[in-house]
């Protein structure tokens, strides 16, 4: 089967390169001819494990391909997937998605067959009707262009098992007998032959609906625990063997329940701050108030991170050399978009402390959105002279530091562990200070 997508970013290099390797024959749209270029060359523009051997592969075989062409995208296909991004608009919370109403506009008067456009982006409930509205508008005579929707799950780090072996699809359709349904049952076809996952047909609404609501329950789990970790700290008690115990009640679950700095990147926070912008727009603002908690716990987080960092360097940082290891929201990625391991660099270094930052994947990321903090390019060069070590991001080569080969390069011996992923132990029988979110000094 052909198809396009438009957008190679995180979702549509992963969206395209994967469809490729479920036997379809793909092609990739941007507006953007730099990438497009190192993408025909078959290279990916960020860190994405998996992703450049099936990328390659398929640019190689040549049943993928990437273009900035419309017009091309327009006559090669039927089914055209949109992965193109919905950022944080300025000046309010709301998802920006002029972009995807973008390629609707551009695409659909191109269009010189019946078509579909099937959304993956994280879009407004609501976003869908009005890009049929546009498609209906600007599409030729006698031309239909439906919309769909078909929301993506993956997560940066796992996007290509993610994609390839979903929990779940969700096609959103504005009317259950339209033809549309048979061309995305027709590219999902190969995942259910080889590895079923439950469908789920629904309404554009609901289908836009499904993914906000995921996205917003995920930092909800993550700050009820960090909320909980508070007054953990406050009564001495340790957050992560709670999160345990709590953890196993199957009902609640363990995932998501890592208390520490809480979460960043480019989906969780602008996602609950869209939903509860949307919700406003649509009268049920009250409905989502405790969202704004869930934003507001998140971000005390870190400025409790560079608290703790002041209270082991005696009440303030002026002065003093802290080693930030991680710049990447998490681990496996060198997306640094609203990374806490940043806003706690930069909170550090605004407070007088020298922050001196190391990642093994998102320094160039990192160089680039605060190019006035210090870097090193190893974890031991960092910590070179530091009075403290802070982990903000659980890399599996920090949790395997040896804390003697800290402690010949360090100045002081104090680990803080923003991310409750460390041996503390292992640290503290090193003769170092361990401490760590949510748990008590003896923990
Ligand atoms: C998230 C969702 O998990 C995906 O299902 C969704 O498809 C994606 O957003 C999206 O909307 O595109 P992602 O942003 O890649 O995926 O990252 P997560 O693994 O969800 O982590 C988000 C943040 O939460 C990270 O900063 C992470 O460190 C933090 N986190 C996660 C915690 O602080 N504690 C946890 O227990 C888990």
């Amino acid at each position: 089967m052909r198809m396009t997508v438009f957008g190679t970013g995180y979702l549509g290099a992963t969206h395209a390169a994967c469809m490729a390797e479920l036997g379809h024959e793909v092609l990739g749209v941007d507006v953007d001819a730099v990438k497009v270029d190192r993408l025909c060359q078959g290279e990916v523009p960020f860190f994405e494990p998996g992703l450049p051997e099936i990328l390659s592969r398929h640019v190689e075989s040549g049943r993928l391909r990437f273009t900035t062409d419309y017009a091309e995208a327009a006559e090669f296909a039927d089914l055209h997937f949109i992965g193109v991004g919905t950022p944080q608009r300025k000046g309010d919370f709301a998802a920006d998605i002029s972009h995807v109403e973008d390629v609707v506009a551009r695409l659909a008067p191109l269009v010189s067959r019946d078509a579909v456009v099937a959304g993956k982006s994280t879009v407004p409930v609501g976003t869908a009707a009005r890009l049929q509205e546009i498609a209906d508008r600007s599409a030729a005579d006698g031309v239909r262009v439906d919309v769909v929707w078909n929301p993506e799950f993956l997560r940066e780090g796992f996007a290509v098992e993610d994609t390839l072996r979903p929990g779940r699809i969700v096609v959103g359709l504005s009317d259950p007998e339209c033809a549309a349904r048979a061309l995305i049952d027709e590219a999902y076809a190969p995942i259910m032959e080889s590895d079923p996952c439950p469908v789920i047909v629904t309404d554009l609404a609901t289908s836009e609906m499904v993914k906000v609501s995921a996205n917003a329950f995920l930092a909800t789990k993550i700050s009820f625990i960090n909320a909980v970790s508070e007054v953990c700290e406050a009564a001495g008690a340790d957050v992560t063997v709670l999160a345990d115990a709590i953890g196993m009640d199957p009902r609640i679950g363990r995932k998501f329940l890592g208390a520490g700095l809480g979460f960043g990147g480019g989906c969780l926070p602008k996602d609950i701050r869209a939903f509860m912008a949307r919700a406003g727009e649509l009268g049920a603002a009250q409905a989502l108030t405790f969202l704004r908690e869930v934003d507001t716990i998140n971000m005390r987080r870190r400025d409790k991170m560079v608290d703790l960092a002041a209270e082991v360097c005696g009440g303030t940082v002026i002065g003093t050399t802290v080693a930030v290891l991680g710049a990447a929201f998490k681990p496996n990625s060198d997306d640094v978009r609203d990374s806490p391991a940043l806003n706690v660099a930069g909170m550090l270094s605004l407070k007088g402390a020298r922050a001196v930052v190391y990642d093994p994947q998102a320094l160039d990321n990192a160089r680039a959105l605060f190019p006035t903090l210090a870097y090193a390019d190893s974890a031991l060069e960092a910590c070179e002279g530091a009075d403290v070590v802070l982990v903000a991001t659980e890399w599996g080569e920090f949790v395997e530091l040896e804390p003697a080969a800290v402690a010949r390069v360090a100045r002081g011996r104090v680990l803080l562990d923003g991310r409750n992923c460390m041996p503390g132990e292992r640290w503290r029988e090193a003769g170092w200070t361990y401490r760590a979110l949510g748990r008590g000094v003896s923990a």
